[in-house]
C-alpha cells in the first residue's frame, strides 16, 4: 500500500496483527449450531453451493435453469430465469406454513410505546400499503424513495414496494432535504413515503418538512419527478400539507384491500438503490437486484447469526436507512421467520442503560450492533449493562468498521458473559451481505479480526501488482469471484461502477479497504485507502464534505481528513481557507467559534448532522503536492496532534509550519 494512504486505524492496528488469544466455540454451541465445518469444503463446488442455498432458503415461483451467467462481467446475472417476490418470501410463505401468530416484530418507540407484529398482521399491512401504492400509481419498476423513522412501517413501505416489484430507495431520516432532493431526482423517484416526524432523544423531530423542501421548485433544478407523498402519523406534531400530493398513510391503509397478489419478478429485478458515499462529491445510487440478493441475505443471517427461527430472538441496532437495515433488519430476518426487535431510539434515551434494558425485556439472544455503540457503552461504564439480565445472548455481532480488540473483549465479556460467541462481520453496501466473518458454531474467534471469508466467497488481500500478499503480507482487499448478492451497478451510470469497482485491478472488484493476512492467514480489516472516512458506522467521502464548506461564501478552499476517535472510529476534521474579506474575523477567538459554527450548520444543512466536523481549523495554507493533490496524511497528523510526518514532496515544504504555527490565525 502507498504510504501516503495508510489511515489511522492501521496504526492503531499494526501492533495488534499478533494477537494470541483465540475463543473456539463450545462443545455445546457447536453441537447445535446451523454450519458445521464441512459447509467450507462444500462450497468449494463454486456456484453450485449457491443454488443450493437458493433453492432451501427462497421460494421461487418459477424455479431457475442457469445459476450464474458472467458473461457480462462486471454486471453479473445469478438464477436469471427463475421468478420470485421479496415480499412473498418474508411474509406470504411464513403464514402459509402455519406461522402466522409468530411475532415478526416487537417494536419499542424511543417515548415506551410498543407494538408486536405477527406475520399475519404483518402480511395484511404489507398488503393493505401494497394496494395504496399502487392506488397511487406505483407500478413496476417504479422508484420510490423512503424517508422514515425506524418505525414498523418501514419495514412495511419497502416491502409493499418489493410486492409490487418497484424498487425502493431509503434515505436515512438524519439526511438533510439538500441529501435528499439530488437522491430523488437520481432515482426519478414517483411517490415519497415519509412521517411527521420521529422521536428522537426525547422528542418529536419533524421530518416531513424536509421532503416538502427536496421537491419544491428550486432554481436551476428540473421539476421533481414526486407525484405523491405519503405520510405516516407518528408524533403528531403540526405537519404543513400540499392538497392532492400528499396523503396520510392511515387513511390510505385504512381503505385498500388486505388481499393483495404479488408481483412475480425476474431473479434480476432492481429490489432497491441505495445511496452511498464514493470517492467524488456525488453519492452513488447502488443498485441491488432481487433472487441472489434475498439468497445471500437468508444464507448469511442464518449460517453467521446461528439463527434458529422458532426459539430465537433477534435484534439488528441499524437503521432501515444504511445496508445493515435493508439486509438484517428486513430482508434476512423476514426471510428467515425470525421474531426480531426494532427500536426507534438512542442507546441512551432516556437512560444509558435503555438497549440492555430491552435485552432484558424481550429475552433478546442475537445482538448485532456497531463497534462505535460498544466504545460508547463502556465509557460509560460496565455497571450500567450489569443492572440487567442479558443471559438470553447467545451470539454477538459487530459490523460497521474495524473492532478494536479492547471493544471486542469487553463485548464478550460485559454483554456475553464470557460465553456469546463473537462474530465481526465484514461487508459493503454494494456487497449487499456480509462476506468475510467466523462462523460461530465452526471458527475460534480472535478479537479484532472478520478473520475468514464465508463458504462460497473468494476474499483475499493482494499487493499493487494484483499478487496474493502471504501470510503475514498487507494489501488491499479484493473479491476474486462473483457472489449471489453483488451490486448490479451504480444506478444510472454504468461507466462509474467499471471505473470505482473494476479498474484498479483486472477482472476484480477493488473493495477500497486496506488489510493484512495474519500468520494464520487470518483477514484483519485496517480502514479505507481511498478518500471515504468512516464516522460512527456510516460511510462518509471527505470530497463532499470539502464540497459542501466551499459551497459557503465564507470558504475559499476546504481540505477534510478523518481524525482517530475513540468513540466513532473517525471524526470528521475540516482545515478551511477563508475567502480574503472574511480572513480578519477569524482572528479572534469569538470570531472564529462564529465561523466554526456557521460552517458546521451549513455542512449538517448540506449533508446532514452525521457530516458535521467535529472540528473546524482555519489556516493560511493546504499542503499539497507538485501536482495539486491535498496531503490528507500530513493533515492527519495534525489532527491527531501528532509530530507531522515526512513533507518532501510538498510543493512548499514551509506550509506546514505555517499551518501548524498559524492555526486559527489567518495571515
Ligand atoms: O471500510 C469498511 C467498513 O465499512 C465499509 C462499508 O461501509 P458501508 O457500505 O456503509 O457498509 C457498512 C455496513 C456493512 C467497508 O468498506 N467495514 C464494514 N464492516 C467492517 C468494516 N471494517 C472493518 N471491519 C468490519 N467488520
Amino acid at each position: 500500500m502507498p504510504e501516503n494512504e495508510s489511515t489511522p486505524a492501521q496504526t492503531g492496528l499494526e501492533n495488534l496483527l499478533h494477537e494470541t488469544r483465540a475463543f473456539p466455540p463450545s462443545p455445546e454451541f457447536a453441537a447445535q449450531a446451523n454450519a458445521k465445518p464441512e459447509i467450507y469444503g462444500q462450497a468449494a463446488d463454486g456456484p453450485a453451493f449457491w443454488a443450493t442455498q437458493a433453492r432451501d432458503l427462497i421460494s421461487w415461483k418459477k424455479d431457475f435453469t442457469e445459476t450464474l451467467d458472467w458473461s457480462g462481467a462486471p454486471v453479473a446475472r445469478w438464477f436469471a430465469d427463475g421468478q420470485l417476490n421479496a415480499a412473498y418470501n418474508a411474509v406470504d410463505r411464513h403464514v402459509e406454513a402455519g406461522n402466522g401468530d409468530r411475532v415478526a416484530i416487537h417494536f419499542e418507540g424511543e417515548p415506551g410505546d410498543t407494538r408486536t407484529v405477527t406475520y399475519a398482521e404483518l402480511q395484511r399491512e404489507v398488503s393493505r400499503a401494497a394496494n395504496a401504492l399502487a392506488a397511487l400509481g406505483v407500478e413496476k419498476g417504479d422508484r420510490v424513495v423512503i424517508y422514515l423513522p425506524m418505525i414498523v412501517e418501514s419495514v412495511v413501505a419497502m416491502l409493499a414496494c418489493a410486492r409490487l416489484g418497484a424498487p425502493h430507495s431509503v434515505v436515512f431520516g438524519g439526511f438533510s432535504a439538500d441529501a435528499l432532493r439530488s437522491r430523488i431526482s437520481d432515482a426519478g423517484a414517483k411517490v415519497v413515503i415519509t412521517a411527521d416526524g420521529g422521536y428522537r432523544r426525547g422528542k418529536p423531530s419533524a421530518l416531513k418538512p424536509a421532503v416538502d423542501d427536496a421537491i419544491a421548485p428550486k432554481d436551476g433544478a428540473e421539476a421533481s419527478t414526486v407525484e405523491h407523498v405519503l405520510v405516516v402519523r407518528r408524533t403528531g406534531q403540526d405537519t404543513a400539507w400540499t392538497d392532492h400530493r400528499d396523503v396520510w398513510w392511515h387513511d390510505a391503509l385504512e381503505s385498500a384491500d388486505v388481499q393483495h397478489t404479488p408481483a412475480w419478478v425476474d431473479a434480476e429485478h432492481p429490489l432497491f438503490i441505495l445511496y452511498t458515499s464514493g470517492t467524488t462529491g456525488k453519492p452513488k445510487g447502488i443498485l441491488h437486484t432481487t433472487g441472489g440478493y434475498l439468497t445471500q441475505a437468508a444464507f448469511t443471517h442464518k449460517n453467521v447469526f446461528d439463527l434458529k427461527p422458532e426459539s430465537d430472538v433477534y435484534w439488528c441496532t441499524a437503521d432501515i436507512g444504511w445496508i445493515t437495515g435493508h439486509s438484517y433488519v428486513t430482508y434476512g430476518p423476514l426471510v428467515n421467520g425470525a421474531t426480531q426487535v426494532i427500536y426507534e431510539g438512542t442507546p441512551d434515551s432516556p437512560h444509558q442503560g435503555r438497549w440492555w434494558e430491552i435485552v432484558e425485556k424481550y429475552k433478546v439472544s442475537i445482538f448485532y450492533t456497531a463497534p462505535t455503540a460498544i466504545r460508547a457503552c463502556m465509557k460509560w461504564g460496565e455497571e450500567i449493562p450489569a443492572k440487567y439480565d442479558l443471559s438470553s445472548l447467545r451470539v454477538l455481532g459487530s459490523v460497521g468498521e474495524p473492532i478494536n480488540p479492547e471493544a471486542w473483549m469487553w463485548y464478550r465479556r460485559v454483554i456475553g458473559g464470557d460465553k456469546a460467541p463473537i462474530v465481526d462481520t465484514w461487508w459493503q453496501t454494494e456487497t449487499g451481505a456480509i462476506m468475510i466473518s467466523p462462523l460461530p458454531g465452526v471458527t475460534a474467534t480472535k478479537p479484532g479480526s472478520a478473520q475468514v471469508p464465508l463458504p462460497g466467497i473468494a476474499a483475499t488481500v493482494v499487493d499493487d501488482e494484483a499478487h496474493e500478499v502471504p501470510n503475514g503480507g498487507g494489501g488491499y482487499l479484493v473479491l476474486s469471484e462473483p457472489w449471489p448478492s453483488m451490486l448490479r451497478g451504480i444506478w444510472g451510470d454504468l461507466e462509474r461502477f467499471k471505473d470505482t469497482y473494476w479498474s484498479r485491478f483486472e477482472g476484480i472488484y477493488f473493495a477500497g479497504d486496506g488489510a493484512k493476512k495474519d500468520e494464520d492467514g487470518d483477514v484483519w480489516l485496517l480502514g479505507r485507502v481511498d478518500d471515504v472516512m468512516n464516522v460512527s458506522g456510516h460511510r462518509l467521502s471527505t470530497t463532499e464534505i470539502e464540497s459542501a464548506l466551499v459551497s459557503n461564501p465564507l470558504v475559499a478552499e476546504a481540505a477534510v481528513v478523518g481524525a482517530a476517535d475513540e468513540v466513532s472510529g473517525q471524526a470528521v476534521v475540516a482545515f478551511v481557507i477563508l475567502r480574503g474579506e472574511h480572513a480578519e474575523e477569524a482572528s479572534t477567538p469569538e470570531g472564529s467559534a462564529t465561523i466554526e459554527k456557521t460552517l458546521r450548520d451549513h455542512v449538517a444543512k448540506e449533508i446532514g448532522p452525521i457530516a458535521k466536523p467535529k472540528k473546524i481549523l482555519v489556516v493560511p495554507e493546504l499542503p499539497k503536492t507538485r501536482s495539486g493533490k491535498i496531503m490528507r496524511r500530513l493533515l492527519r497528523d495534525v489532527a491527531e496532534n501528532r509530530e507531522v510526518g515526512d513533507a518532501t514532496t510538498l510543493a512548499d515544504s514551509s506550509v506546514m509550519n505555517l499551518i501548524s504555527s498559524g492555526l486559527n490565525t489567518p495571515s
